[in-house]
């Protein structure tokens, strides 16, 4: 059973993504600043977990960071994956907390659009089993879309990650009206999901900041939020700790 310190009010828990700690890390070719330092000050801040990103590419991340994060964090770890076999093969020799499984293109500069689960159930059910197998539990990042709920429910998977990307671009152009439609959209995806299997975990992600994270935050039923760049980008004014208090007040306020 997955345990949570959501409230009666429904406050969802925060995800910090520090892949963007190994980015400035990689574009030197140094050893610092070190991702294990962000997970372990985002914690002391109050994140309820930590989510790193394993690109086929290790554009950011390493394998030795996994290793180490996993070994030294005390809240949760959500590893973000493609349904590879060689990642099969790392997450159950690591077993995080959480896969949460991505689709990747090797030009992307980061996840575009969510998962597409639809087409693929037999592969994600049989890789979802294997997962759950090693005792991991796993969400899909998938669009606010009912075919791809529904398939995600077929899957068995434990949680779906709502992907807000397109929410966060149009708010960011201006575009209100618009991202209006996407919060709606966002809101409409929960409450089909609720019908369709309540025991299944719904979470959030990609593009939020402290501008346009209030009202997905407020909306019932979010189980975690999973913030990265943003949050990361406030950490370069403000340090780490402030970014992770900033955010959970800007989610809660
Ligand atoms: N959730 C998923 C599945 C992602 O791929 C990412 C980006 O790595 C995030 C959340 C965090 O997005 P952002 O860095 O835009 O906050």
């Amino acid at each position: 059973m997955v345990t949570s310190s959501q409230n009666s009010v429904n406050r969802p828990l925060l995800g910090v993504n520090v892949d963007h700690v190994a980015t400035l890390r990689q574009a030197r070719g140094v050893n610092y600043p070190s991702p294990l330092e962000a997970v372990l000050l985002c914690e002391q801040a109050g994140a309820d977990g930590i989510t790193i990103h394993l690109r086929e590419d290790r554009r950011h991340i390493q394998d030795s960071d996994v290793y180490e994060i996993a070994r030294q964090l005390t809240t949760r770890l959500n590893l973000e994956m493609a349904a590879t076999s060689e990642m099969l093969s790392i997450a159950c020799e690591v077993k995080p907390f959480w896969v949460c499984l991505v689709p990747e293109k090797r030009a992307e500069l980061t996840t575009e659009g969510g998962l597409d689960v639809a087409g693929q159930i037999t592969h994600l059910k049989k890789y979802i089993n294997e997962l759950h197998a090693a005792g991991i539990k796993v969400s899909l990042f998938i669009d606010p879309d009912e075919v791809q709920i529904a398939a995600a429910v077929a899957c068995h998977a434990d949680a779906i990650e709502l992907h807000t990307g397109t929410y966060a671009e149009v708010g960011l152009a201006g575009d209100f009206d618009a991202q209006n439609v996407e919060l709606q959209r966002i809101k409409q995806a929960v409450i089909v999901t609720k019908n369709l299997d309540d025991k299944l975990l719904i979470n959030a992600g990609h593009g939020l900041t402290r501008d346009n994270v209030k009202a997905i935050a407020q909306i019932d039923d979010i189980y975690e939020l999973n913030i990265g760049h943003a949050l990361i980008a406030d950490a370069i004014f403000v340090g780490l700790s402030q970014a992770v208090t900033m955010m959970k007040t800007a989610m809660y306020e």
